[in-house]
């Protein structure tokens, strides 16, 4: 559109998928910390892009979070012609729940008159709940869709805030800050680096695992997250596609 021309905004998403080195980059004007809005644009540019990868039976693994829950709040029924089924990417028991991966993955499934399975498993688990709960059948079976999944659509989080967010243990608290954490994804936390400093111990989508989905759609947006989306999309699969604001696609471009 004539917005975007002016604003240069064509030419970010060149630049920034270029220096990411990822799939692609797409930018909604705004600034998310800033205005709801562009939150909300985020959701519709994500919804538009999933519409474009879909072909086909798609199982889609999906994560919590507010940015999930406003790409959830964009699905209509009928832009998909695909039969889709949407499983959360892990056990998000623990946060608010609107930010739920199971909440998110209904509304979703609603929105577009289609299918999903909950997966009511806590975030952090012990080690001893681990290693009881994936003999479970029930939750193998949502495992097993998980792995199958054809897209991914995931949150990425500033580390302290995920950290205080998740209600993080003094222990893995005072880690996360020594070790300078900077990005949380997934239960991971990494530094500026793209390192992974820490892992939650969680049911459901690994690191690994990622790199055999095909289509991954990052969803990310606001100043205040620029830093985590640098850090995250440093060790990121290749085919990852990123969905952010002007917010942090500025910072994004003005360093490193
Ligand atoms: C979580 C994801 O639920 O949402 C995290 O599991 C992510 O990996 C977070 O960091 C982002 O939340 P928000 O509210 O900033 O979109």
């Amino acid at each position: 559109s004539l917005m975007r021309e002016l604003k240069g905004i064509d030419v970010m998403e060149m630049e920034l998928k270029h220096r990411l080195g990822i799939r692609n980059v797409i930018i909604v004007p705004g600034d998310s910390d800033l205005s709801p809005l562009a939150k909300k644009e985020m959701g519709r540019a994500t919804v538009k892009g999933m519409r474009q990868l879909l072909a086909g039976k798609n199982i889609i693994a999906v994560t919590g979070g507010s940015t999930m829950a406003a790409v959830a709040e964009e699905m209509k029924p009928g832009i998909y012609n695909d039969e889709l089924m949407f499983v959360p990417a892990r056990g998000g028991i623990g946060e608010d729940v609107q930010n739920q991966a199971n909440t998110i993955c209904a509304i979703m499934a609603a929105n577009t008159k289609s299918r999903h399975r909950v997966f009511y498993v806590p975030d952090q688990v012990s080690i001893e709940i681990y290693e009881s709960f994936i003999k479970e059948p029930l939750v193998h079976e949502v495992l097993a869709l998980i792995k199958s999944a054809g897209m991914v659509l995931h949150g990425i989080g500033d580390a302290i805030t995920m950290a205080e967010r998740r209600k993080a243990v003094p222990e893995d608290m005072r880690k996360i800050v020594e070790h300078d954490a900077v990005a949380e994804a997934f239960g991971y936390y990494f530094n500026e680096q793209g390192e992974i400093i820490h892992k939650v111990l969680t049911i459901g989508l690994q690191l690994d695992d990622l790199k055999e989905i095909p289509n991954v759609l990052a969803v990310a947006g606001g100043s205040s997250k620029a830093k985590a989306i640098r850090s995250y999309l440093k060790q990121a699969p290749p085919q990852t596609i990123l969905i952010t604001d002007e917010g942090a696609a500025k910072l994004l471009l003005k360093s490193g």
